[in-house]
């Protein structure tokens, strides 16, 4: 089944909730649905909005949204070891964390509490509190447009980086992802590295996977806004990667300055956003109704109101006094239209 909306005000359809328009908008169920709609229409323009975390409109999209509306969870196989699973795209990610933490099963339990859906997971990679989506994915399904054939591509066939993966490069505007398979471990193998978690869980006690969700959705309530709330697309800018040389000359500068390894890569340094706004005296700053958050500087945040306008605006100032503090440039994370 398929619903075609034309003009129509996604607002509501996007997280930061500022209030641009589409040309279409097209929400499918199964594969044979698109197909039937690229064979049909053969759209020119198109983008693939899943929950509309990670989506900055900045205009009119003279053009087709697409978006899967398909969430069902298939248990695929299950032994002593493990459970594989299949999810369409359009499950929340965060119902998904809670069903398998609630079966004990681990792997999902640092991404807790991420607003994405489950087909925007491995786009970008989604990752938190030392965990990335890419850890936990086996299988991400998706329609090649141009051929229009369902393709399977295996975890290592991603690409996977920080923030990174094929969707974002080869197979941008090409593919659209309708399922992605997981394998979830039954064995414990918690993973609490990352900053304030090992005491938090520890209040709580065992290092369990409940105990483990807790302890994040309690760290990421505390510093990130909800976007139920406060319109935002968690963060505004990745985290920038700098040759060494830059970073030794900076923590030469600033000694407490956050910083940490690029696996595989010795010759980069990969720094704290977050750090490197607050640092230049912008954590909490406001202009009018956009503003950087007052808890978590990477996020810029629509205190309501707001256009795509004003969120670029915002986010060319925070780079430009980055940039003149640091020498470093910030790159958007949010997809930007
Ligand atoms: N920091 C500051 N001031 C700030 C923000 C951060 O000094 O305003 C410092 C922190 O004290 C810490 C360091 O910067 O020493 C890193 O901060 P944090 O642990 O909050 O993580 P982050 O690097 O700012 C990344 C992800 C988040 C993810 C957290 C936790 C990116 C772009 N962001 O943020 O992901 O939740 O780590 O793993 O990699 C998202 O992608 O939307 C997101 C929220």
């Amino acid at each position: 089944m398929k619903r075609i909306y034309n003009d129509i005000n996604l607002s509501k359809r996007n997280s930061f909730g500022v209030s641009e328009s589409a040309r279409q908008v097209v929400e499918f169920n199964t594969a044979e649905d698109i197909i039937d709609y690229f064979r049909s229409s053969r759209p020119e323009k198109w983008y693939v909005l899943g929950a509309g975390n990670n989506t900055l409109f900045t205009k009119y999209y003279d053009g087709t949204i697409i978006t899967p509306v398909s969430s069902m969870l298939t248990i695929l196989e299950e032994n002593d070891d493990f459970v594989d699973i299949r999810v369409e795209a359009a499950h929340d990610w965060d119902e998904l964390v809670r069903w398998s933490v609630e079966r004990n099963l681990w792997g999902m339990e640092n991404l807790s509490a991420i607003p994405s859906s489950v087909g925007a997971a491995p786009v970008q990679n989604i990752g938190a509190y030392g965990a990335e989506a890419k850890d936990v994915i086996t299988v991400v399904e998706y329609l090649d447009t141009e051929a229009l054939q369902v393709v399977r591509l295996r975890n290592e066939e991603c690409h996977f980086g920080y923030r990174e993966s094929i969707f974002k490069q080869e197979l941008r505007g090409r593919a659209i992802i309708l399922a992605v398979e997981f394998r979830l471990s039954k064995r414990a193998r918690p993973n609490l590295g990352y900053g304030d978690v090992i005491k938090e869980v520890k209040a709580r006690g065992e290092a369990t996977v409940t105990n483990i969700r807790e302890a994040i959705c309690a760290i990421r309530g505390r510093k990130l806004p909800d976007p139920k709330v406060l319109g935002n697309a968690g963060s505004f800018f990745k985290n920038p990667i700098v040759e060494r040389a830059v970073a030794e000359r900076l923590l030469a500068q600033y000694p407490d300055m956050p910083h940490y390894e690029v696996p595989g890569d010795r010759d980069s340094v990969k720094l704290a956003a977050g750090w490197l706004i607050d640092c230049a005296g912008l954590k909490g700053w406001r202009d009018g109704c956009v503003g950087v958050h007052e808890r978590q500087a990477l996020v810029l945040v629509n205190y309501g109101g707001a256009s795509g306008g004003d969120v670029i605006r915002l986010s060319e100032y925070v780079c430009a006094k980055v940039y003149d503090k640091f020498g470093v440039r910030l790159s958007p994370e949010v997809n930007i239209l």
